[in-house]
Parts: structure tokens; C-alpha cells; sequence
């Protein structure tokens, strides 16, 4: 597939077929997606590929603090606390900062990762900073992305999965690492209204700035 036509085609699927992805196809995505830059090429990243048991152990954490009052404690800084005006009115999703109170629950479609066979959880080493080893992992997670799409599979990127990395812990050997964000992967529901949502991009005059 043509890059420019994924990097167009890609969306974020919300409802997934449970039909299982072949480990070959998986293997080749992050081959295909590890020559992704990175910081002095020093590819500080780390993917567990979350599947089978595992995947419904972390499911059935995930519910259970769903219907907890236990505060999110993400290994990363959330964003923003308040979005400015002009960027929330572009967000489709928002949500309060971890800690805001009230804590938004996570709702069922979520802690079912849509209902994706697999959940690859993305980490960084946490000696070093989370802004570039996020950077860093921000751009393998979108040449997963694409590289899915060109799989004829879907991704949808999602940091609320790793809003409680107490329940990634017992099931992730991540020792050391810093949860950075979760993308669940899977054959996508092509029947599902949750795959048709409405997508907008501001225009290039809102964010491109020319200095001649
Ligand atoms: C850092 C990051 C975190 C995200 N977290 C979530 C999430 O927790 N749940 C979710 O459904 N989508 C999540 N998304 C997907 C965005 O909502 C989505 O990319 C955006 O609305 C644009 O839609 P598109 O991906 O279909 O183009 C996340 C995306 C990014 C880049």
C-alpha cells in the first residue's frame, strides 16, 4: 500500500472483529514499524504484545477499577489540566486531567480494548525523560499504525488504557519502564456505526506558520 493512502486511510477503530491475528502478521508490523526514527537512533522503546490469558487478565483489572473509585496515576504527566478554548474545541474525545475530580470512569467499550484481540502496551526506560522517549514512541506508535493499515488491520491509539499501570504490572514484565501509551490492534468491525464517526482536520492556514 501506498504510504500517503494509509497515512489517509488510517482511522481509529472502536470496534473490533475477535477473530485473532496470525503472530506472523503482528511480527511483521513491527518489523515494518521499527525503522522508525528515534533519538540518536537509540530505538528506546518497548512493546509487549498482549494477547490471549494475558490480555484477559488485564481486561478483567481494567473493569475492575472501572467500577472502583481508585484515582488514575498514569506513569506519564497527562496533558493538560484545562485544554485551551481553541484546541478543545477540536477534540472529539476530552477528558479531565487524572486527579480532576470527578475521575471519568472508563467506560465498558474501553476496558474490552473495543474488543481487540490484542493490546500492544508501548514503554520507555524511566531513566530518561518522558518528553523525548514519548516522542520517540510516538513515532513508532504511528508507523505501527500504518503499517497495520496496510495489514488490512486497525489500531486504535489509546492512553486511557495506561491510566492505571498498577494493573499492567502483574501481567507485563515491565520492570524499569515507564508505560507510554496502548494501541489495541485487531481485524476491524467494518459493520460497526463506531467505525463511521465523523473525522475533521483544521486546515493548514490554523497550524502552518510560513516565515520567508
Ligand atoms: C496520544 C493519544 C491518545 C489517545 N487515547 C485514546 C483513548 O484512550 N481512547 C480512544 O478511544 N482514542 C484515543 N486516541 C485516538 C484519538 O481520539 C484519535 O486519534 C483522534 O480522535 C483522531 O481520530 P482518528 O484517529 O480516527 O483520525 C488517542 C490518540 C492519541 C494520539
Amino acid at each position: 500500500m501506498e504510504i500517503i493512502a494509509a497515512m489517509r486511510e488510517r482511522r481509529s477503530i472502536r470496534a473490533f472483529l475477535p477473530d485473532g491475528v496470525p503472530d506472523e502478521t503482528v511480527i511483521a508490523i513491527l518489523d515494518e514499524a521499527r525503522w522508525a526514527p528515534s533519538w540518536g537512533n537509540a530505538q528506546d522503546w518497548r512493546v509487549f504484545v498482549v494477547t490471549g490469558e494475558a490480555l484477559a487478565k488485564v481486561k478483567a483489572g481494567l473493569a475492575d477499577v472501572a467500577g472502583s473509585e481508585a484515582p488514575p496515576a498514569p506513569d506519564l504527566p497527562w496533558p493538560a489540566t484545562q485544554w485551551p478554548d481553541y484546541l478543545a474545541s477540536r477534540m472529539t474525545y476530552r477528558r479531565p486531567a487524572p486527579g480532576a475530580a470527578p475521575a471519568p470512569p472508563l467506560r465498558p467499550g474501553l476496558t474490552d480494548v473495543y474488543g481487540a484481540p490484542i493490546l500492544l502496551l508501548l514503554a520507555a526506560d524511566e531513566r530518561l525523560s518522558p518528553a523525548y522517549s514519548s516522542y520517540d514512541a510516538g513515532l513508532l506508535t504511528e508507523n505501527i499504525c500504518l503499517a497495520a493499515t496496510a495489514h488490512e488491520l486497525g489500531t486504535c491509539i489509546m492512553a486511557m488504557l495506561v491510566r492505571y499501570p498498577d494493573v499492567l504490572r502483574p501481567v507485563v514484565p515491565a520492570e524499569g519502564l515507564r508505560f507510554v501509551i496502548a494501541v489495541a490492534l485487531g481485524y476491524p468491525d467494518l459493520d460497526s456505526e463506531l467505525n463511521e464517526t465523523k473525522r475533521e482536520r483544521v486546515g493548514l492556514d490554523e497550524i502552518v506558520t510560513w516565515v520567508k
